[in-house]
């Protein structure tokens, strides 16, 4: 991303991004609720058009590629999913295989998506419908959808907000595994922190729209920088040379406190 800006018509939510995410790694992007995460990653994928900057992919404008050839190579996982479609599991995941509408299925299409259900361990989901399943299941086949075709660049938004904690570290295992053998571009905006810092590569800190930080976790996720962004104390301390996070407490109120009754 070279210089990039946005604005949902007069109000501006990103400001001058400059980003190179790379291959192998995994580049997460934090930062407080309506900091940009969500708008960044749509306009990376090519849903949102920047009003400046640009997005390269391989050097080429994205806006100048055509939609089937960027849906090849480009992933997104939203945050939110639109309203569950009438689909059993097994064919949301196999949807992430077709790019065009010409809808062939090819042998390799059935068995990729048969593989990626069971590295995710949602092959007994495979004939529900998505309306049957809890938020957590949903996530994971949508996390599928994402991975099964093989992309070059991978974005997920908050793709483990509604997992447990073994799911969490599970998923983001094999993001990471996928990640690195394949040489995926990933980007993944996080709000845990703890997460972030153990599976990324490199950590990119919106604030209010602009790039507050960027680096490596242990260079950006620093008591002062979640003093300064999030308006928290906390302690950070290295374990077995991965970060951790404590939150201890606010220390900037955002809530109006009303009393009730
Ligand atoms: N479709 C839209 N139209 C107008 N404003 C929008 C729209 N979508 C988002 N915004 C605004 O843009 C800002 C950034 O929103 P965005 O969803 O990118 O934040 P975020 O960092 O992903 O937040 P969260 O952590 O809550 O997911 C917010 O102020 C939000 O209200
Ligand atoms: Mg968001």
């Amino acid at each position: 991303m070279r210089n990039l800006s946005f604005s949902y018509g007069a109000t501006s939510v990103l400001k001058n991004i400059n980003m190179k995410p790379l291959p192998g790694k995994i580049t997460a992007i934090i930062g407080p609720n309506a900091s940009g995460k969500t708008t960044l990653l749509k306009c990376i994928c090519g849903i949102l058009k920047p009003i400046e900057g640009s997005v390269l992919f391989e050097g080429r404008e994205i806006s100048k590629i055509r939609k089937e050839e960027l849906a090849k190579h480009i992933a997104y996982m939203p945050q939110e999913n639109p309203a569950v479609a009438f689909l059993t599991v097994f064919e949301t995941v196999l949807l992430g295989r077709l790019h065009s509408l010409s809808w062939r299925v090819s042998d390799e299409d059935l068995e990729m998506t048969l593989k990626t259900l069971e590295s995710l361990g949602i092959s007994e989901l495979s004939s529900r419908f998505l309306s049957e399943l809890s938020a957590g299941q949903r996530q994971l086949v949508y996390i599928a959808q994402a991975v099964v075709h093989q992309p070059r660049v991978l974005l997920l938004d908050e793709p483990t907000s509604n997992l447990d904690l073994q799911h969490q570290l599970e998923v983001l295992d094999l993001i990471k595994e996928l990640t690195s053998e394949m040489r995926i571009t990933t980007i993944i905006a996080l709000h845990d922190l703890n997460l972030a810092a153990k599976y990324s590569d490199e950590v990119i800190v919106l604030n209010f729209g602009r790039v507050y930080a960027a680096g490596k976790p242990e260079s950006v996720l620093s008591e002062d920088m979640l003093r300064a962004v999030y308006g928290v104390s906390a302690k950070v301390n290295a374990h077995d040379g991965v970060l951790q996070i404590t939150i201890l407490n606010s220390i900037r109120k955002r809530l109006a406190k009303k009393k009730c009754g």
